[in-house]
């Protein structure tokens, strides 16, 4: 089946390369409290997409991905080719080991669009945590600081690849909701395609207690990697077992 970013994904990494996914991985490990190159942890990066984070974690654990479009994994898979990726729903999935680290980065979360999904895939992402182990979710908008009925657009100017993307942003009930109009232009020819994408705008608290819900002590940093926010949960102990920590 056609994924949203199946007609995309060999443009993605040309469409964010002005991301600084080596800065935000630098960010994350000092968030982490994580010695360099010790590589002795574990870490699953949850829509992983190109793997262009993955390229930079792996410096620093041993790293798997998990991404719900086959074609962004493809991707993910020439970039880092000794990586264990996985074809998943983050919803529901089931790896049958665990991490010390969980990640779910560039707002991916977003993509749940409701609440009862975001507690479905915030369960998931918990039970595949060791005790103690830490999940990060950097968050998509907010009702509050989502602007819609605005028109944004980018450009890319190659010899051989002109992309200009444009779109106007919405709001229906409490999901963003947005046309990705791409005019790709190669020496083969120019196509139009559009990207439709629907992410729900989640509330700060209402993520904090479904990450509680699924036995996670909780920090929020509003600034976070890139200053769309973070979410820091920590796996507690067992009641019968000693704490692995409150996450403080
Ligand atoms: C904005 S991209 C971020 C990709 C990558 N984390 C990055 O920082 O470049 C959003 C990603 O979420 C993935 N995604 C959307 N819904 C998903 C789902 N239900 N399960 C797993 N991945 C999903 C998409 O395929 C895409 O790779």
């Amino acid at each position: 089946m056609e994924n949203m970013y199946s007609k995309t994904a060999r443009y993605y990494d040309k469409l964010y390369a002005s991301k600084d996914y080596v800065g935000e991985v630098q960010r994350l490990i000092s968030l982490l409290g994580v010695e360099s190159d010790q590589k002795q942890l574990t870490l699953l990066d949850v829509a992983c997409g190109t793997g262009l984070h993955i390229e930079h974690l792996r410096r620093h654990f041993h790293v798997e991905g998990l991404d719900i479009c086959p074609e962004l994994l493809e991707v993910a898979r020439e970039r880092n080719p000794d990586t264990l990726f996985h074809l998943g729903d983050m919803i529901e999935f089931n790896l049958g080991k665990q991490f010390d680290v969980i990640t779910c980065l560039f707002s991916s979360i977003g993509y749940v669009k409701t609440l009862d999904k975001l507690r479905s895939a915030v369960r998931s992402m918990a039970a595949h945590l060791k005790q103690g182990g830490m999940l990060v979710i950097e968050p998509w908008f907010t009702s509050e600081n989502w602007h819609p009925n605005t028109v944004h657009a980018l450009y890319i100017d190659e010899p051989e690849l002109k992309i200009a993307r444009i779109n106007t942003s919405f709001v229906k009930d409490r999901v963003s909701v947005f046309d990705l109009h791409h005019l790709v232009g190669t020496p083969e020819g120019t196509e139009h395609f559009v990207e439709h994408h629907e992410l729900g705008l989640f509330a700060v608290e209402e993520t904090i207690s479904v990450m509680e819900e699924a036995g996670l002590a909780v920090k929020y940093d509003p600034d976070g990697l890139t200053g769309r926010g973070l979410y820091i949960g920590k796996r507690k102990g067992l009641p019968n077992k000693p704490d692995a920590g409150d996450g403080k």
